[in-house]
């Protein structure tokens, strides 16, 4: 049972399959910033699920998944300021943030972590930060569920000249307190980058969208529009619906929650001790004795579920893993029937 990648299991709303399959949308070219409904119907959810106002005319664009603007974003922003060159990413994150330093000819500097796994932005060097194109945050984080400040992170970034990207794609899956926003720092200097994949299951769909500085987001608008990136026009009217729909992402928190509950369940049965995350839908726990590809081994053995050592997350996370509540709950059933078949 493959629990090592964040891929959704649970099937997209009926509504959003609905609108995937209406005629019209596939005739013409798609507007590559989205469609003026897809813009709206992104600033209605962001005001509605995050508190904050973002002009779907000048500060919203949409993006086919995020995956693709984590990968190019550094790549655009260095040419808009030729003269800086570094990528300062979460030294413990998902690995497109290096990966788009790499692609874009940057350096990668990753930023420290504190003991709660929240970025150190006081441990990163004024000289990186002077030569920094932009600042990656992600809250809640893959793969440690960790939550940030995102208001003075912007307070940082704006002080050095620095954009900060924010991958906000687990923010309805927040479990401890409000769902966080930069955009809550006003848009000056900051995009928030926000995905349909996780949030209403439509990972293959490839959809997401990205809102602030309206500077920027012109900016951006602009080179992705000649370079020909274009959500699809059926996956745009899908988008709609997702975000105008709120009840299909209560019930996937639900959902989240209690498969969290019952893989540290699972774990503590084999004598790991796992915390639930304050965010996200990722366990992620030490390894013990310190070996994370041993424990993946044993619990491959013992449970036949594939963990994430956590070394894919960056140098800093070695000897911890994680767990993606990724199986549906019948396949847990599974995972549990295994415990007491087995030899301790
Ligand atoms: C932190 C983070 N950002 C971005 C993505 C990419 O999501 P998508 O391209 O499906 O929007 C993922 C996927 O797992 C992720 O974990």
């Amino acid at each position: 049972m493959d629990l090592s990648v964040g891929t959704p299991c649970d099937p997209p709303p009926d509504i959003v399959r609905a609108a995937l399959a209406t005629a019209g949308p596939e005739q013409g070219y798609p507007p590559s910033a989205g469609t003026p409904a897809l813009r709206q119907s992104f600033a209605g959810w962001a005001n509605r699920r995050l508190g904050v106002q973002v002009d779907p005319d000048t500060e919203v664009a949409a993006c086919i998944g995020t995956k693709e603007f984590v990968a190019g974003a550094p790549h655009w922003l260095r040419l808009r300021t030729p003269e800086r060159d570094t990528v300062l990413y979460p030294e413990v994150s998902y690995p497109t943030y290096a990966m788009g330093a790499t692609l874009a000819g940057c350096r990668a500097v990753a930023v420290p972590v504190r003991p709660d796994w929240s970025l150190d932005l006081d441990a990163v060097d004024e000289s990186d930060a002077a030569r920094a194109v932009c600042l990656w945050m992600n809250t809640p984080a893959n793969p440690t569920g960790a939550l940030d400040d995102l208001v003075a992170a912007a307070q940082w970034a704006r002080a050095r000249g620095v954009t900060v990207l924010s991958d906000e794609c687990y923010v309805e899956f927040t479990w401890d307190g409000p769902a966080r926003t930069v955009l809550a720092a006003g848009t000056p200097g900051v995009l928030a980058v926000h995905s349909l994949s996780k949030r209403s299951n439509l990972a293959g769909a490839r959809v997401g969208a990205y809102a602030g500085d309206p500077e920027l987001v012109a900016y951006l608008r602009s080179v992705r529009q000649h370079a020909g990136f274009m959500v699809p026009g059926p996956v745009q009217a899908a988008a709609v619906a997702a975000w105008d729909d709120d009840a299909h992402v209560e019930a996937q928190r639900l959902r989240y929650r209690s498969r969290l509950q019952r893989l540290q369940s699972i774990l503590a049965a084999v004598g790991i001790d796992a915390v639930l995350p304050r965010g996200a839908f990722y366990l992620w726990a030490k390894a013990p004795g310190g070996d994370a590809w041993a424990t993946a081994a044993m619990l491959a053995e013992r449970l036949g579920i594939v963990v994430s050592p956590g070394e894919f997350y960056g140098p800093a996370a070695t000897g911890w893993f994680r767990v993606a509540a990724v199986a549906p709950d019948d396949r847990l059933d599974v995972v549990e029937a295994r415990i007491g078949s087995q030899p301790e």
